[in-house]
């Protein structure tokens, strides 16, 4: 089991609930996309995911580990093998790219290693080979500051690439990113997931993206599992029902919504097995 979740619940410090009675749980080398409008708790849900937030409500076990019964250097153990590529990614702007990549690793490297590596980078063949998968390898030297936001958000997903978690999270990876180069990008991180036997749980805001990149789809909406379904098995009226709240038609890249199975919003019900993806 690659991460479990029973009964989780969360609420912000003002008290705004994020999370209710959320039941979700993966194997080793799934791969999961989290779709649902503004608000949903994606972010939320995928900081628990990453042991960055505890819930106040329910069981998490992730990497077969209960992060908050750990003691600190067990927690930063377990968090080294949990990579996040997040929102908004958090890189110091004076950051050369290369260095920025090669802090994916920091958490499993020797202090001497990481401070060696600020000042000479360690490793510059790693953060190139991951770079180029990104089509930035020419950047390698830019100081971040330099970057649009789309190639910005291309290092992020670099970083997490160049670390090679155990569990991969991604957190709207590719918002900023034209659909060519998103498509790629998404396809990066499932080559990594596939190749790596990573478990890969991906927030998007492209239904198109989801459905075409990933074999399980996770639809939350206020807190809330709405389904968890495999992809061939989600219909339009499933999507449409989640993004009600949002008043417009679905949120897609402009790709074709290929749904495979126009009449399974007539199959019933009934709990996803992770076995259906194998
Ligand atoms: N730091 C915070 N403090 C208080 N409330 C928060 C905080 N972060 C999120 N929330 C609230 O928790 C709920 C879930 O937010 P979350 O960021 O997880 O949603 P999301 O699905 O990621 O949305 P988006 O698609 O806009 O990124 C929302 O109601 C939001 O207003
Ligand atoms: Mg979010």
């Amino acid at each position: 089991m690659s991460f479990a979740l029973d009964g989780v619940g969360l609420a912000h410090p003002n008290g705004q609930r994020a999370l209710q009675g959320v039941s979700l749980a993966a194997g080793a080398g799934e791969r999961l996309a989290v779709v649902g409008p503004s608000g949903a708790g994606k972010t939320t849900l995928l900081r628990v995911l990453g042991a960055g937030m505890r819930p106040g409500a329910g069981q998490v076990r992730l990497l077969d580990a209960d992060p908050w019964r750990l003691g600190a250097p067990a927690l930063r153990r377990l968090r080294a093998r949990i990579g996040t590529v997040h929102q908004g990614p958090p890189i110091a702007p004076r950051l050369r790219v290369v260095t920025a990549v090669l802090a994916g690793r920091l958490g499993q490297w020797s202090t001497a290693r990481a401070l060696g590596s600020l000042l000479y980078p360690a490793d510059i063949e790693g953060a190139r080979e991951v770079l180029a998968r990104l089509a930035l390898d020419d950047r390698l030297f830019d100081r971040c500051d330099r970057l649009s936001g789309g190639q910005l958000q291309r290092v992020g997903i670099a970083r997490a690439l160049y670390q090679r978690p155990a569990l991969l999270l991604a957190d709207e990876p590719v918002s900023a990113l034209d659909p060519t180069l998103a498509d790629a990008a998404v396809g990066q991180l499932v080559a990594q997931s596939e190749s790596t036997g990573a478990t890969l749980v991906a927030s998007l805001h492209a239904v198109d993206l989801a459905l075409r990149w990933f074999p399980r789809i996770v639809g939350l909406r206020d807190g809330r599992v709405a389904f968890d379904r495999r992809a061939d098995q989600v219909t339009e009226d499933m999507l449409l029902a989640l993004y009600a709240s949002e008043g417009g038609g679905l949120p897609t890249q402009g790709g074709p919504l290929a749904f495979s199975s126009p009449s399974a919003a007539l199959a019933p019900q009934r709990p996803f097995l992770s076995s259906d993806c194998r």
